[in-house]
Order: C-alpha cells, then structure tokens, then sequence
C-alpha cells in the first residue's frame, strides 16, 4: 500500500477500506506517513466526505493509536456528556454534580475553551486551587468517593487526533463531518465510559451552522458510538444565541453555582437545558426508567443541596478552594464594568454567539493558540436575549474588563451582536432533536 494511491482515491471520491485506513493513521503515528500526505488526505476528506463505515473505521483506527482508560473498577454505569462548544454552555458544571447527587456516576475528560469557545477545564481553574491535569488512577479514586469528576485529557489517549487536529487548525480542514465525528468520539470512547451523551451545537456559535449539518454529525456519532457497543445519544441545541446569561469563566461558574441554588429555575435556557441533559444521563446510566422519573430525582436533587454539595466536593477532590462555591461571585471581580445600553426601543432580534464569544476572549476569557494565558474573571454579562422586549437606554450587557488593550474591538464586536427591531420576535426553539439511533430522530 502506498499512502499517495489513498489519497488520489480518497481524491475521487472512493470508499477506503478499513486496512487502508489502519494503514494511514499507524503509518502517520510511525512517522512514515508526511504531514503534507496527511494534510491532503483531509482535505479530500473535506470535499468527497466519507460514508458511516469509513468513518467508524476512521474512529477505531484513531482509537487503538494510544492507551485506554480502564474504568471497569469503577461499580455502576459509567456516564460521560460532551458538547461540541458553544458559548455560555456551562451544563457541565451543573449535569455533573446533579446526576452524581441522583446515584449516577460521571467520569469525564473536558477540553479547553479555543476561540470564541469556551471549555470546562477554563471555568474549573477559575476556582483558586483547582488542577485538572490527572491521572486516569485519580480520576478512579475521585469517581468511586464521590461519583463525580471531571479532569483534562489524558495526554496518552488517541495520539493521532492530538496531531490530527493541531494539522487540521492549519489547513482549513476542521469543518468536516467524518474529521469531527471521529477526532471526538475516538476521546470518547478512549475515555473508558460506558455510556454517551452528546450535545450537538447548531447555530452561529457552533461548528455546525445548519440542522442538516448538525443532523449529519449527530447521528454519525450515535452510529459509531452503538458500532463500539457504546450506549450513545445526541441532542440538538441551538447554539445561535449563547446558552446562560453569562460568558467567561468565573462568570459561568457563578451561573452554575445558582442553578444548583435554585436562584436560576425552570423557565431560563440554561436550566431548561441542564435538565435535559441530565434526565438523558440518569436514563442513559440506568438510574431512571424514564423522563418523569427522571425528573423526580433532579428536583430532589436540588431542592435537598445534594447537587451543590457534590460540586463542592469535587473542587475539593481536585484540591480547589470550596469557599468559592460558596462565594462564588468573588470569581468575577474585575477592575471595570461597563454597561452597553440599547440605543432604541423594540424586541431584541438577534443575539449572534460567535460575537458575543469572539468578544469575550477577546477580553482575555478565551485563547487565540493554544497555550495562550487567560485571565479567568472577565467576560459579559448579558442582560436580553432574542424575543426580550427592550427600552431605549436599557442595559443589554455589562463588559467585565481587567485590561483594556483590546477593549475597543471587543466593544465594537459586542455591540454588534445584538440587533434590537420594531416588531415582536419568537425565541428560537432551544432543543431541536433527540437522536437516539443513527437513522430515527425525535423531533422536539
Ligand atoms: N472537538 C473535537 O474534539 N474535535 C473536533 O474535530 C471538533 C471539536
């Protein structure tokens, strides 16, 4: 086999085998495949796709290029969630804990927010203390005391999608359904859970800017996920307007500290959300039978502080300060605040994601590289979402600012997130589907 005769047959659109996919990312781990050969390979990737087999076996072959967490010691299902970034998304720092405080068990490896994204390890280590660089022996011992814990990815799973996606970000080949697909649930499946649940972004925000696109990743996923014997389900959200009212680090922690208070409920979108996808991991772990049941447990779970209290227990577990949940608006103190108003009166008709994402990094929330220092309790506050009615002179935002090297584009990029009109707008749909197999979908 020879790696230039794959790629001119990835090139005209053929299906490759599963040898031939072996052969190309063990020849590229061994260093015998090029980096210039991998880049074209991906790339036709990009234009011709791949179907659903090449695709698992894509995945497979990513998988077994590094080690695999064992975590059968582990009594119970083991239940992992991923989103495929957004902005505002801060579920997993309330699922987590919750479905832990409902008897489930949540092992899970996070990433990092890149771009106008934001990450779980990001908002973890915005609490003084935290380290999220663990062993997969510390994430058993964690999970066994107190059924939760989410650490960062182990740097000796899935090698090939480690050096895959750093080549991807370079030559625009990132927007790929079978490259996205495979770079995520070859992690996941590496990640040694049992159980899958994935929160597919749709929207301006996210990776996948239409439904059919969202659909075709989904159900890709959920395909590859029950092929390796997983119990996988997708959800769609809508992505086009941030998830919580607060973006930045400190700030989402601070969200998801009230969600477990009670102080945000049923009604706003974060919580709506977090109660789906927690319902879905309780169902998926087998702690439920089904939704009502479900959802019993989680307002439990709240009502009693159990949810709470495990997050307390694993910033502890992870050697963070706990006082901060308890305080958690300590987090967000900043030299600046600047409030942004509505110059008219009307309905809010958009609020753009990736603005408002875009903006927030800029602001020193988020990374441009890889590597790049964050200053964790800056970030935006939002005040409307689309469909709010709005006063002329009513603050729509409040910039939370420690250096003001980049304020003005931030600003600029904020402000034109937002776009108020004359007449009444509906709230997108925020879940668009439930897919739970790799054909049928439940329309929500
Ligand atoms: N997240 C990943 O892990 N991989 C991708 O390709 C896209 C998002």
């Amino acid at each position: 086999m020879r790696m230039v005769d794959l790629i001119i047959k990835k090139k005209r659109g053929e299906e490759l085998s599963c040898e031939e996919l072996n052969y190309i990312i063990a020849g590229y781990c061994a260093g015998d495949v090029e980096e210039y050969q991998m880049s074209a390979f991906m790339m036709a990737v990009c234009f011709r796709g791949m179907t659903r087999a090449e695709t698992a076996h894509l995945t497979e072959a990513m998988l077994h290029s590094g080690a695999k967490a064992d975590l059968s010691s582990i009594a119970g299902v083991k239940v992992d969630k991923h989103s495929t970034g957004g902005v505002g998304d801060t579920t997993t720092l309330v699922v987590a804990p919750l479905v832990a405080a409902c008897g489930g068990v949540v092992a899970k490896m996070s990433g990092r927010g890149l771009g106008h994204t934001g990450g779980t390890l990001d908002k973890l280590e915005s609490i003084p203390g935290v380290r999220v660089e663990r062993s997969v022996a510390e994430l058993r011992e964690i999970v066994e005391r107190i059924g939760v814990c989410v650490i960062g990815q182990s740097a000796d799973l899935v090698p090939a999608d480690r050096r895959m996606y750093a080549l991807r970000d370079v030559t625009g080949t990132v927007d790929s359904v079978p490259l996205i697909a495979s770079s995520i649930m070859s992690k996941k499946l590496a990640a040694g859970t049992d159980a899958i649940l994935l929160d597919v972004k749709v929207g301006s925000g996210a990776f996948s800017k239409t439904m059919d696109s969202a659909l075709e990743l989904a159900r890709t996923m959920v395909g590859i996920g029950k092929r390796l014997n997983r119990r996988t389900v997708a959800v769609i959200t809508d992505m086009s307007q941030p998830l919580g009212m607060a973006v930045g680090n400190g700030l989402e922690v601070l969200d998801a500290v009230k969600v477990l208070r009670g102080e945000i409920g049923r009604g706003d979108l974060l919580y709506e959300i977090c109660m789906l996808l927690a319902r879905h991991m309780l169902l998926l772990g087998g702690v439920a039978e089904t939704e009502a049941e479900a959802a019993r447990k989680l307002e439990r779970a709240l009502e009693s502080g159990e949810g709470l209290r495990r997050l307390k227990l694993m910033v502890e577990a992870l050697g963070g300060d706990a006082a901060y949940i308890d305080h958690p608006e300590r987090l967000v103190r900043t030299r600046r605040r600047l409030e942004v108003t509505a110059r008219r009166s009307g309905y809010v008709e958009t609020l753009d994601a990736l603005k408002i994402g875009a903006a927030s990094s800029m602001l020193g929330a988020g990374r441009a590289r890889k590597g790049d220092a964050i200053d964790h309790s800056v970030g935006i506050e939002l005040h409307k979402r689309v469909g709010d009615p709005v006063a002329s002179g009513e603050p729509l935002m409040t910039l939370l600012i420690n250096d003001e090297a980049r304020l003005d584009e931030a600003l600029a990029l904020a402000d034109a997130a937002y776009s108020v009109g004359a007449e009444p707008v509906a709230a997108p749909a925020m879940v668009r589907a439930v897919i739970d197999d790799d054909e049928t979908e439940a329309a929500i």
